[in-house]
This record gives structure tokens, sequence and C-alpha cells, in this order.
């Protein structure tokens, strides 16, 4: 491999702001099934922004190009990870995971006890969260409302940190 392609490939973690919101959105239109409602629209990631406590993490290769993001928000002694969407063509090489556990590190830098973080029912993610430690904790029903009209379950998921 040489220089170029060794940079291009290498993958950081980043905060981010409202100047990634275009990649946010396109990464999210990517990684999200519409049927299942559960991603946010453009207005509610900005209007989440700048609130107290949230932030914005972005997985991005050396040559510029994003491949997913996290958004998480502390309040308290507490830690709840609102979003994490990883594009559809970086999937199984360990950026989800990778984002997942700067979520807990950086939650538990700022002092937080537990986090938790709301997922549909059936969402592959489950699996991620669960072997991160994840407990199920509760339940919303019918929280999810798909483009096509179907509802769906959240779990709402937590663990200790
Ligand atoms: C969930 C998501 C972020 C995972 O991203 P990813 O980069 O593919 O995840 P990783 O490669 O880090 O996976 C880590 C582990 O989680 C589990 N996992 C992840 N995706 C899985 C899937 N689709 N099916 C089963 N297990 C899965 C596996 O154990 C995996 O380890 P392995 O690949 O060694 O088997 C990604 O699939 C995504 O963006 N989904 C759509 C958005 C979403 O639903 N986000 C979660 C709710 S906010």
């Amino acid at each position: 491999m040489n220089a170029t392609a060794a940079s291009s490939a290498e993958l950081q973690l980043a905060a981010g702001g409202s100047s990634d919101l275009d990649s946010v959105i396109e990464i999210m239109n990517a990684a999200f099934d519409d049927r299942f409602g559960e991603a946010w629209t453009r207005s509610q990631c900005a209007g989440i922004l700048p609130m107290p406590g949230v932030s914005l993490m972005i997985a991005r290769f050396g040559d510029g190009r994003v491949a997913g993001f996290s958004l998480q928000r502390g309040i308290s002694d507490e830690a709840e990870l609102l979003l994490l969407a990883v594009s559809p063509e970086f999937r199984r090489r360990g950026i989800g995971k990778m984002l997942l556990d700067h979520f807990l590190s950086q939650a538990r830098d700022n002092g937080a006890s537990r986090v938790h973080l709301e997922v549909r029912e059936g969402n592959p993610a489950v699996i991620m969260y669960r072997s991160a430690g994840f407990a199920l904790v509760g339940r919303r029903r019918k929280y999810y409302r798909g483009r096509f009209g179907g509802e769906f379950d959240a779990l709402t998921l937590s663990r200790q940190i």
C-alpha cells in the first residue's frame, strides 16, 4: 500500500458541529430504513446540536469521506446515546463499535455513572449494544412510526459505566 492509500484508509473520530450537518444527513438517510421511522430530520439535528451537553462525533477517513457518526447528550451523572449510524458501504468493520466505545469513554470522563439509549425492537444494533453490556430496562410502545404507517416499539437499554 502506498502512503496516499494508507492515509485515506485511516479512520479517525473527531468532534463535529453544525458544519457537518450535510454529512450527518447523508449518512442518516443511507443508514436508516424508511420503513421504521428511526431517522431524524435535519431540523431535529440542527435544533439539538446547540443544546447543553449535546455532542456530535464524526468517523472520517483520511481522504475526508465520512463513514458514520454518533450524537449524544450528557445530563448530570447520565449520558444518552441519541443516534449512531454507519454508512451501509462501511458496515461490519468495527466503526459502529468504535463510535460506541468512544461514547462510553467520553461519558465516563464526563462523570456519568450510567448510560442509556433507545433502539427499535428488532434492530440488529441491539446485538451490538447487548454485547457492549447494555441490558433491557424498559419499552416504549409504538415509539417509532414508519413512513408507510407501521408502529414499532422502542427498547430502552442501559448499563453502568
Ligand atoms: C448499527 C450500526 C451502527 C452498526 O455499525 P457497524 O459499523 O456495522 O458495526 P460494527 O462493525 O462495529 O459491529 C460490531 C458488532 O456488532 C454486531 N452487529 C453489528 N451489526 C450487526 C448486524 N447487522 N447483525 C448482527 N450483528 C451486528 C456484531 O456483533 C458486530 O461484530 P462482528 O462484525 O465482529 O460480528 C449500523 O448497522 C447502522 O448504521 N445501522 C442503521 C442505523 C441504526 O439502526 N443505528 C442504531 C440505532 S440509533
